[in-house]
C-alpha cells in the first residue's frame, strides 16, 4: 500500500495507529532530548512570537507538541482569557506534558491526543496554528500543513519551525559523525520524511497564497558539556529499530558507531553546529484560501 493511501486509511483508525509511523521511539531519553531541544531554541521561538504579536485572548494550537512544545510560551502571551491546545499522537508524551503544565501553573493550556493529519478540531477555530520539528520527521509530513490551513481562521497565522540538517557540522570531523548522520538521513528518507524541509516551506507558503511571509533560520554552536551536544547519538539510538530495518548496518556496528561518536563529542576540542530550525510564518488572507491551494501541499485534502 502506498504511503498516502496508508495515511488515508490511518485517518479512519486511531492516533495509536498513526503513531506507529513515527521512527523515534518514546523513551525517557527521547523526552529529555525534546526538553533540551526546546531550551536550545527557546529564545528563537520567543523572538518570532513577539514579531508575530501573539497577544491576549488568542486561541492557539501547537500541533505535534511532544512533552509540551511551545505551549508554555503561548500560554504566557494569551493570558487567562486566551487558550492553548497542545496536540500529539503519543499519549505517553501528553501525560508528561500535562504534569509539566500543572507544575508550571499553565492553567490556560490543555493537551489532546490527535493525529496531526486529521485532528477533528473545528475548522477555522484558531488565531494561530504552530508546529515544530514534526513536518520534517513524520512520513509525508507536509500533508500536515494542509490540515493546519483548515484550522486557522481567515486572517489568522500559520507558524512552522522545521529542521534542515544541511547545516550540521563537526570540527574536527570524524568518520563516525558522517556515518551516523548518513544513517539518520537515509532512515528518514526511507520512511518518506524530509529532514531538509525547513527552507522549502517558504515556497510552499508562497504557493498556497499565505501573506505577510516571514522567514528566519536559527542554528547553534554546541560543545562538550552543552546539553544538546549528544543529540546525534541520542537520536540514532532512538531510531535504532528504523535504522536496522534499512539493512545497511548491523546492530553491533551501530552500537560501535554510537559509542565512538559519544567519545568524539566528549572531547573538549570538538565543536558541532546544530541542524537549523527554519521559522516560516504566514497569514491566511481575510477572504480565506481556496480549497485548491489548501490541497496543494500534501495532496490529501
Ligand atoms: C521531534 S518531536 C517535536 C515535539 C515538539 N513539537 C517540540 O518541538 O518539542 C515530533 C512529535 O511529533 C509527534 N507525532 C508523530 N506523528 C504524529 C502524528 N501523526 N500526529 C501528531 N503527532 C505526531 C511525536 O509523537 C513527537 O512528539
Amino acid at each position: 500500500m502506498g504511503r498516502k493511501l496508508r495515511r488515508y486509511v490511518e485517518q479512519t483508525l486511531s492516533p495509536e495507529t498513526a503513531a506507529q509511523d513515527y521512527p523515534i521511539k518514546t523513551s525517557e531519553q527521547e523526552m529529555t532530548r525534546l526538553r533540551m531541544q526546546s531550551d536550545l531554541f527557546r529564545a528563537d521561538t520567543e523572538s518570532m512570537l513577539d514579531r508575530i504579536g501573539v497577544g491576549l485572548e488568542w486561541r492557539c494550537l501547537d500541533l505535534c507538541c511532544g512533552v509540551g512544545g511551545i505551549t508554555d510560551l503561548l500560554s504566557r502571551r494569551v493570558g487567562t482569557e486566551g487558550s492553548v491546545i497542545g496536540a500529539d499522537v503519543d499519549s505517553a508524551k501528553l501525560t508528561v506534558a500535562g504534569d509539566w503544565a500543572r507544575a508550571n501553573g499553565l492553567g490556560n493550556v490543555r493537551f489532546e491526543q490527535a493525529d496531526a493529519f486529521a485532528t477533528g478540531f473545528p475548522e477555522a477555530s484558531f488565531d494561530l496554528v504552530h508546529s515544530r520539528f514534526a513536518l520534517s520527521v513524520i512520513p509525508d509530513g507536509t500533508g500536515i500543513l494542509d490540515h493546519m490551513l483548515t484550522l486557522v481562521r481567515p486572517g489568522g497565522i500559520v507558524f512552522v519551525e522545521e529542521a534542515n540538517v544541511q547545516t550540521m557540522e563537526c570540527a574536527p570531523t570524524d568518520p563516525v559523525w558522517d556515518r551516523a548522520l548518513a544513517l539518520l538521513v537515509d532512515t528518514f528518507a526511507n520512511i518518506g520524511a524530509d529532514v531538509y524541509l525547513g527552507p522549502k516551506l517558504y515556497g510552499m507558503f508562497h504557493t498556497i497564497g499565505l501573506t505577510e511571509l516571514r522567514v528566519r533560520p536559527c542554528l547553534h554552536a554546541l560543545r562538550a558539556g552543552d546539553p544538546m551536544m549528544m543529540h546525534l547519538p541520542g537520536t540514532v539510538e532512538g531510531m535504532r529499530d528504523a535504522i536496522l530495518s534499512l539493512g545497511t548496518v548491523t546492530a553491533a556496528a551501530l552500537d560501535q558507531i554510537v559509542e565512538r561518536l559519544r567519545e568524539h563529542l566528549s572531547r573538549p576540542d570538538t565543536l558541532t553546529i546544530s541542524y537549523s530550525m527554519v521559522q516560516v510564518v504566514g497569514r491566511v488572507p481575510e477572504r480565506g484560501l481556496s480549497r485548491a491551494s489548501m490541497g496543494r501541499v500534501g495532496g490529501l485534502v
